[in-house]
């Protein structure tokens, strides 16, 4: 059964867990999970394209990861230089766009000069969005969003009743992105993380028992497909919702 173009998600939030399991399950270092890990990525990337998906949110490190022992944080900050190195001449090539949300004060300044870099050499792509969240929690981005509106009104900007959902959303990270449609989230537990807090309350969200290296188009078009067959109500009842389509 073909999907109508409507109903596919326009943006996609992946919660990327499993790597290290998978890793452990060969008797292989977390390590080799993690760059295995890097591969799925680029095949989801590669079917977004496919499927029309026009952004994707990806979890690559919460800010609750930096209590990983040091050797894990280390590998993976080196791991995310190297892949931007490598896949930056495919982005561009691709026509896609690379953004960055978290708290970069704690990276490398190697690090972020990459991310930079990226973010300026596709900044003028449209074929597809891609937020890396790398250094990112939820509480942050709400905490952030609270402290730059505080701030506001201190100077004299505006005052504290026209704070709004509006003015807040757009302050958070994804403030100029249309919120998740579809939250994916790989390696059997169903929790959020302390991802997009504020952005997933109406998202749909679909749980895969896959670790994320085994993650592929197969499971992806299933989590596709079974959003397309959803009703999504907020809050209104189902006859509301048929009645308006
Ligand atoms: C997800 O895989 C990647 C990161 C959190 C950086 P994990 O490293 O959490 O893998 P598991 O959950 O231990 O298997
Ligand atoms: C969530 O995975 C964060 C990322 C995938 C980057 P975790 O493995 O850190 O989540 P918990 O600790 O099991 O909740
Ligand atoms: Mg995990």
């Amino acid at each position: 059964m073909s999907t109508p173009a409507a109903t596919v998600p326009r943006h996609v939030a992946i919660i990327m867990d499993g790597n290290g399991r998978w890793a452990q399950r060969r008797g292989l270092p977390r390590a080799a999970g993690h760059r295995a890990g890097v591969k799925a990525v680029k095949a989801v990337v590669r079917h977004s394209v496919q499927r029309g998906v026009r952004t994707v949110t990806l979890f690559a490190f919460s800010s609750e990861n930096w209590r990983r022992p040091s050797e894990e944080v280390g590998v993976l900050m080196q791991l995310f230089i190297e892949a931007l190195q490598r896949e930056i001449g495919d982005l561009v090539a691709n026509d896609i766009r690379l953004r960055f949300i978290g708290d970069r004060s704690g990276l490398s300044e190697r690090l972020r000069e990459s991310m930079l870099e990226a973010e300026q050499r596709t900044a003028g792509n449209t074929r597809l969005d891609i937020n890396v969240a790398v250094s990112y929690g939820g509480r942050w981005d709400i905490l952030s969003a609270a402290r730059a509106l505080a701030s506001e009104v201190q100077q004299g900007l505006r005052t504290p009743e026209s704070i709004d959902e509006a003015a807040l959303a757009g302050r958070l990270s994804l403030g100029d992105q249309p919120e998740p449609d579809l939250f994916i989230r790989t390696g059997g537990d169903h929790r959020i993380s302390n991802f997009l807090l504020w952005n997933l309350a109406y998202t749909e969200l679909w749980f895969s028992d896959l670790l994320w290296p085994d993650f592929d188009e197969k499971a992806y078009d299933e989590a596709i497909d079974d959003y397309s067959s959803r009703e999504r109500r907020f809050g209104l009842t189902s006859s509301q919702v048929r009645g308006a389509s």
